[in-house]
């Protein structure tokens, strides 16, 4: 095979990638090269509050229906992100909304977010980034807005009218920092696996944990063994599992671009390699597909200020070493 799309399905696996609208629908050339390598498309930023639902009464779906169309064009699946999160609030919302009111706003905008693409979507991260272990709530939970507004119960809450705008769709729990063998990332594991545990118990409609992924190239203290423990705790409460947003920061690396590239390939090949040994992993996505595009040029920058190089395509869309390094690990 020649795409990371197809040495996934001969696991039975999705590769795909996070994309922008305004760059996909600007580039041919990317374009192209996304519907080579990609099985599923997550919409980068186009499905988030501030975008999707910038005024009260005012949705805007023309980027996302422009998305799902190729999606469905290209015969991509599409997944959908985010429809509880504590940023991307627009400034509207962060205004009106209070303890009395915030319930009835947050499911109409999941009715009307997740009941317009209805049947076209593959999964949905309900929940993005709910767990904080260091804002001290003992649960571990976020003091996000929502939070703050509705108390715990906003994520079963998220799920539920989820469930019943998009009946179809795989509804996901979606976090970060839960990669490591560092302190901070092992309770914060631990608070998510609580989290899981408590909603299934409750009876809550979701069907799998995203693993962000955001990975360090300096950071050595990986443990595959702990990983693989708390992927085999989440599948034993019949959760799916899928990475979700896979990149690979390249600050304190060499600039040298082959050291770098080298890095940046061991990284991925470990990290998949323990992950896809979890039979409840069901697919891959890198958080973009070429370092022409990544929100890690402006989150992490180099201290060099030199191009990062964190994906599986170059800015040029040629595979670099890190692209090998996934198709190994399919
Ligand atoms: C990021 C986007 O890539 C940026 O363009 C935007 O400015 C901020 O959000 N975790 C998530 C994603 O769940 O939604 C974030 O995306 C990256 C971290």
């Amino acid at each position: 095979p020649k795409s990371l799309k197809a040495y996934a399905a001969r696991k039975g696996l999705l590769y795909g990638s996070a994309a922008a609208y305004s760059k996909l629908s600007e580039n041919q050339e990317f374009a192209r090269r996304f519907i080579e390598e990609c099985a599923i498309l997550t919409p980068e930023n186009d499905l988030k509050w501030h975008k999707i639902h910038p005024k009260p009464n005012d949705y805007d779906f023309s980027r996302g229906d422009w998305l799902a169309e190729f999606a469905k064009r290209h015969k991509l699946k599409m997944r959908g992100h985010t429809l509880v999160w504590h940023q991307s609030i627009p400034k509207w919302l962060k205004e009106t909304a209070n303890p009395q009111n915030a319930e009835s706003i947050l499911k109409e905008h999941i009715m009307t977010v997740a009941g317009h693409y209805q049947g076209l979507i593959h999964s949905w991260d309900v929940v993005n980034e709910a767990i904080e272990v260091r804002d001290g709530h003992p649960l571990g939970l976020r003091k996000s807005p929502w939070f703050q507004w509705l108390g715990k119960d906003y994520i079963d809450i998220a799920f539920r009218v989820a469930a019943e705008a998009d009946p179809h769709a795989l509804l996901f729990y979606n976090d970060y920092d839960l990669d490591y063998d560092i302190p901070h990332q092992n309770a914060k594991r631990e608070a998510v696996l609580n989290l899981l545990r408590s909603l299934k118990e409750q009876g809550t409609p979701i069907h799998g944990l995203g693993i962000q992924a955001h990975l360090s190239g300096p950071e050595t203290r990986f443990n595959a063994e702990k990983l693989k423990q708390f992927l085999a705790d989440v599948a034993s409460l019949d959760l799916k599992i899928m990475v979700t947003e896979m990149d690979v920061y390249d600050r304190g690396l060499p600039y040298d671009y082959e050291k770098r590239d080298r890095r940046i390939a061991e990284v991925y090949e470990m990290y998949l390699n323990t992950v896809l040994e979890e039979p409840n992993v069901i697919g891959v996505l890198t958080w973009g597909l070429s370092d022409r595009y990544t929100w890690l040029s402006k989150h992490r920058p180099r201290n060099d200020k030199a191009p990062v190089r964190p994906l599986p395509l170059d800015r040029e869309f040629k595979p670099k070493l890190a692209w090998e390094s996934i198709a190994n690990s399919f």
